[in-house]
């Protein structure tokens, strides 16, 4: 096993769901991945616009002993979902969630599920066991802004495939799509490499989610519309 200092070197698989190749989302990632390599991880990145994945038919061949029908680069990346220990979902925000560059990244992950013959409640089938996190970058910046995103992630990713959640970075307030990316004057670069550091270090960013929920249920209560980004 490849070690940094005493601990295991982490692998990252870092999958990227926006349209700019060098949007908020990208700069976003870029800076993720400087934090965790300087920290020893190894990171591998994949532009869901460069390797196009679709959608699941529900065609179930797969649950019939056969590859997925479908001829895309999901059959590529499955040995690299294997092989990670870390997933990170990557994108701006669409209409208030995911993209559907990685809501159909998510569909496939049905052909990589395994039969389980003892089932926790609510579950069908047992997926590899990895760690995740979220990072997203909006042009709104309200307290409820990620909030069908977050949902999406934890009952899909967390509750369900049951990925250990490593944390949730939420870039809101980046600009819209029309114009250049402005996320280099706020402050998320900077919270990513951080992030991307510290997410193999127990010292991860978990509690911006914590914090972030707590701030916008005060923000709601105080019947405010802007979210406050908590301190680094
Ligand atoms: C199709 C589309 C839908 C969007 N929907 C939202 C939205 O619901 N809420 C929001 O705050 N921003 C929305 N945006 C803005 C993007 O989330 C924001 O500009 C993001 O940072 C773009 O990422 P990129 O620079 O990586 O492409 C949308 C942009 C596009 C193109």
């Amino acid at each position: 096993m490849n070690m940094r200092g005493d601990m295991p070197v982490k692998n990252i698989l870092v999958v990227q769901g926006g349209g700019r190749p060098k949007g908020n989302t990208a700069q976003l990632v870029g800076h993720f991945i400087k934090g965790a390599e300087d920290a020893g991880n190894k990171v591998e990145l994949i532009s869901l616009l460069k390797n196009e994945v679709k959608g699941c038919l529900g065609c179930n061949a797969c649950r019939y002993g056969k590859p997925c029908i479908q001829k895309d680069s999901f059959n590529e990346i499955a040995p690299k979902i294997r092989n990670a220990d870390c997933i990170i979902f990557a994108s701006p925000l669409y209409f208030w969630t995911v993209s559907a560059r990685i809501k159909a990244f998510i569909e496939r992950f049905y052909c990589i599920a395994e039969e389980d013959t003892n089932p926790p409640l609510g579950r069908y089938e047992r997926y590899p066991v990895k760690d995740c996190a979220l990072m997203m970058t909006s042009a709104d910046n309200f307290f409820w802004t990620f909030e069908q995103a977050v949902s999406y992630y934890q009952f899909a990713l967390v509750n369900y495939i049951g990925f250990h959640d490593k944390g949730v970075l939420l870039a809101g307030g980046c600009g819209d799509t029309n114009g250049r990316p402005q996320i280099e004057k706020t402050d998320w670069l900077k919270r990513a490499y951080e992030f991307g550091k510290k997410i193999y270090s127990g010292l991860n960013e978990k509690h911006i989610l914590k914090e972030w929920e707590e701030r916008a249920m005060l923000i709601n209560f105080n019947g405010q519309q802007e979210r406050k980004t908590p301190p680094l």
